[in-house]
């Protein structure tokens, strides 16, 4: 058998592909060759995918760190990290999972999710419990990840500490609100003025509008800073923090970035660092526990099918979006898409 018969043969799913980087209308829905699994991954038919600022970021190439492993060309073409699905077929070393497991997991090369069907290594998965819907634990992974890392783990936040977060009203935002609720703090949530009433209903126990006011230059210092959107410099952020607080910037702007980087650790009594996300198996199931004793719920905000990611990325883009927005890939009776927004 030849090549060409070999491709022929081999079964075709849909995906939202792109080939350049761009704005989501480069984004298009094609057939392309169902994935194989390596011996250390698993075969997954993806029932929902979360769509985070990372997938955009990585579509349009901004900011320019996005562009890692591709300058002129998108070295991926799939994107989609937050994936949720039934196992279809294991590797070779798979040992924790089965055909018809329906598990959930952080694909950390950001890769591969807007699909039917996507391959993820083992160690990234955990399995969904039955009390969550796909949609839900969809919701999780990145968003979760970083707000859990950086509350718990590097924020190790204390009961009546004074808790900041930017950028609040998004998906790793509206995580970090609850968690931080969670672990006892005063949370003030920044964001726009169309959010803030969303960042109440979390339990931020104060707010303010980006757009109004600044809150480096309230005279108000903060235990800890998680930073969604960092566009200030070093010393700004240096100034809210108590002494001994900590600032951990997750996105923003390469010009932030790189002051983090070169000016940070000089800083004097004040922890001003990046948060890098580690993907931690351990960590979506301890997230999926607190969901389950309704301490945290993955918040969102819209539901769209495959055919209409361009959409949902261009909606997360324009700013509306409170929590997160979620692809809905395997469609049954009871999948309902948000009216307002999508046109099925
Ligand atoms: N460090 C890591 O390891 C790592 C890993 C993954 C992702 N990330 C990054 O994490 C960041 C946040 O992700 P996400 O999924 O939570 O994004 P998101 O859902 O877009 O949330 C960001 C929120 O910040 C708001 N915002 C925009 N500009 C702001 C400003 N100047 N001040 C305060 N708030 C502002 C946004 O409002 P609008 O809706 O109006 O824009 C949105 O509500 C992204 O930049 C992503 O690349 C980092």
């Amino acid at each position: 058998m030849g090549f060409a018969d070999s491709w022929n043969r081999r079964e075709c799913v849909k995906a939202a592909v792109y080939t350049q980087y761009g704005l989501p209308d480069v984004l298009h829905i094609e057939e392309v060759a169902k994935p194989t699994p390596k011996d250390d991954e698993v075969l997954i038919k993806v029932a929902a995918v979360s769509v985070n600022r990372s997938d955009r970021e990585n579509l349009t190439g901004k900011p320019l760190y996005a562009r890692i492993g591709g300058l002129l060309k998108p070295r991926h073409q799939i994107l989609g990290s937050d994936i949720a699905g039934r196992v279809e077929m294991a590797g070779r070393n798979i040992t924790q999972f089965h055909p018809g497991d329906e598990v959930f997991g952080h694909i950390l090369t950001y890769t591969g999710g807007f699909a039917e069907y996507v391959c993820v290594p083992e160690q990234a998965l955990a399995l969904k419990p039955a009390s969550m819907t796909f949609e839900e634990v969809a919701a999780i992974p990145e968003a979760g990840l970083i707000a859990l890392q950086g509350i718990r783990d590097k924020g190790q936040v204390q009961p009546g500490q004074q808790v900041l977060i930017n950028g609040a009203g998004g998906g790793a935002g509206s995580f970090a609100v609850q968690l931080a609720k969670f672990y006892g703090a005063v949370v003030t949530g920044v964001d726009h003025s169309g959010k803030l009433d969303f960042l109440r209903s979390l339990g931020a126990d104060h707010v303010i509008d980006y757009t109004r006011e600044d809150f480096t230059t309230t005279g108000k210092q903060y235990d800890l800073i998680l930073d969604l959107a960092a566009y200030r410099s070093v010393f700004a952020y240096a100034r809210a923090l108590r002494p001994k607080g900590r600032y951990f910037m997750v996105g923003g702007s390469v010009a932030t970035l790189l002051q983090m980087v070169l000016l940070g650790p000089w800083m004097r009594s004040k922890h001003i660092r990046l948060l890098v996300v580690h993907p931690n198996a351990n960590d979506l199931v301890f997230l999926t526990g607190l969901y389950e004793e309704s301490r945290v719920v993955p918040m969102i905000d819209s539901r769209y099918p495959l055919r209409e990611v361009a959409l949902a990325l261009r909606y997360l883009g324009e700013g509306h979006a409170k929590g997160k927005v979620v692809i809905t890939v395997e469609q049954n009776d009871n999948t309902e898409y948000s009216p307002q927004h999508s046109s099925s």
